[in-house]
């Protein structure tokens, strides 16, 4: 058992919400440019225009940057985060997977190398070979989107991996191919958000027109690949996860409102974007205001923001679905934890010799409830608990504490309670004394 830590305020979801949807919007943001510089360099150079060249150029310089500086350093922040917020089921992955987040890593050093040898190789080395080395930054960045979303989509849907525990049935699951190509599909969707961005550098008007025209159709075809992989997605979910975001959908009893919200903010988004992008696509115009090519920026952001929150919110209450629950509890020690106690096994273990209940109702808190709320702050127990008595904490407590995990739960979102009853009372305890009087 690891020890807990859990900064107040956003907390520990708000903290990986932060950095993760960042980090993995900047990531897609990465594998796309590395195509989109790569190509665009070959679409210039082919049609003889040195204008198209140079948008490729000045656009490689920010993409260095970007994945060097900032997507190093939120990937980092990311371990930090979900280390701190879920050490269980972190491990879990590390075990699982080592392989994979190895090759992983070859291959981002190798993307990094070749981004920064593309930058500083313009104009220095001959045509063929700096586009040689474009397209191994690109290849190296889609390939680390191979292996990333291996791991991702198994923490959805790891389908076969139960019975073998193999690493290949692991990577390989359900979900697999549908979100690679849905997310190969965002990539280009964000390369061509970007590229209508830096357009306005291109100082000729009819070069401008036709990299406009370009990141139009980036937009629109990468969207179509992701709304059609969406549908193919929604078809390989695990049954439950599925029948979730249906009553979800259609505002059903054991459905998440929010995931309904998330769904149709996430639709508005995209579909806004569709537009722009179709409109610059055939209008073909010679510039774009700004602030519009910002706020498309913005938007994308925001809509992927909703789909990857949403995709974190159908894994609930899992870290890996069926595997190891979002508070680090695997789902087959659950009976364990209820007949022995779940502290047991904690450094915390030495409280249960007491009689302070309010240490142990705390303790439990921090290691079965912290993850997903705070005291106060992002979803914040002291709300939830409003208008609460006794009598419904009693009940709360003892529909957790008593759930079958093999069944749909009232509460879709949250783990079963892994206690015994001293400290499932504890826990009663604690809840009670949160309760404003
Ligand atoms: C995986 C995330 C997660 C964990 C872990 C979790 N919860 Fe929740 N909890 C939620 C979500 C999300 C909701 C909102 C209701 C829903 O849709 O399930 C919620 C709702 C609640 C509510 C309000 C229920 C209602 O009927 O209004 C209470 C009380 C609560 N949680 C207490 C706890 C306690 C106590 C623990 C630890 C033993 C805990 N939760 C662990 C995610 C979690």
């Amino acid at each position: 058992m690891f020890p807990v830590l859990s900064p107040e305020g956003v907390g520990l979801p708000g903290l990986i919400a932060l950095i993760a949807v960042t980090h993995v919007f900047v990531a897609h943001f990465a594998v796309g440019g590395g195509m989109y510089l790569v190509t665009t360099e070959r679409w210039g150079r082919k049609l003889g225009r040195p204008g198209l060249v140079g948008h490729a150029e000045r656009h490689s310089r920010f993409f260095v940057l970007l994945t060097l500086v900032f997507g190093a350093l939120s990937g980092v922040g990311i371990w930090f985060a979900i280390g701190l917020a879920s050490p269980d089921s972190t491990f879990f992955l590390i075990r699982t997977f080592v392989w994979g987040w190895a090759t992983e890593w070859c291959f981002f050093l190798i993307e990094l190398t070749a981004a920064v040898v593309y930058y500083k190789t313009w104009r220095r080395i001959d045509d063929k070979t700096h586009m040689a080395v474009g397209w191994v930054y690109a290849l190296a960045s889609i390939t680390t989107l191979l292996v990333i979303n291996g791991i991702l989509s198994f923490m959805l849907s790891p389908g076969a991996w139960h019975e073998t525990k193999s690493f290949w049935s692991g990577v390989f699951n359900p979900t697999y191919w549908p979100t690679t190509f849905l997310r190969l599909g965002v990539c280009a969707f964000v390369a061509g958000s970007f590229g209508l961005f830096t357009a306005r550098h291109v100082v000729a008007d009819d070069d401008r027109r036709l990299v406009i025209a370009r990141a139009g159709r980036w937009i629109v075809s990468g969207l179509v690949v992701a709304a059609a992989c969406f549908v193919w997605t929604r078809s390989a979910l695990p049954a439950d996860a599925a029948g979730i975001l249906e009553r979800s959908l259609d505002g059903a009893r054991g459905g998440v409102p929010l995931l309904a919200t998330l769904y149709r903010l996430g639709g508005i988004a995209f579909g806004v974007l569709f537009l722009v992008g179709l409109v610059c696509a055939v209008a073909k115009p010679t510039r774009l205001p700004r602030a519009a090519a910002l706020g498309l920026l913005a938007l994308g952001l925001f809509g992927f923001g909703c789909a990857e929150y949403a995709r974190e919110v159908l894994r609930k209450p899992y870290s890996v679905r069926d595997v190891i629950y979002a508070n680090g509890i695997y789902r087959d020690e659950l009976e364990h934890h209820r007949e022995v106690g779940f502290l047991t096994s904690t450094p915390e273990a030495h409280l249960l010799q007491g009689t302070d209940d309010l240490a142990i109702g705390d303790a439990l808190y921090r290691r079965q409830c912290a993850v997903c709320h705070t005291l106060d702050g992002y979803r914040g127990l002291d709300g939830l608990l409003e208008g609460w008595d006794t009598n419904r904490v009693g009940t709360f407590l003892t529909v957790m504490s008593k759930q079958d995990p093999a069944r749909a739960a009232i509460w879709s979102s949250m783990p079963p309670l892994a206690a015994n009853q001293r400290e499932v009372d504890a826990l009663r305890t604690w809840m009670l004394a949160r309760l404003k009087p």
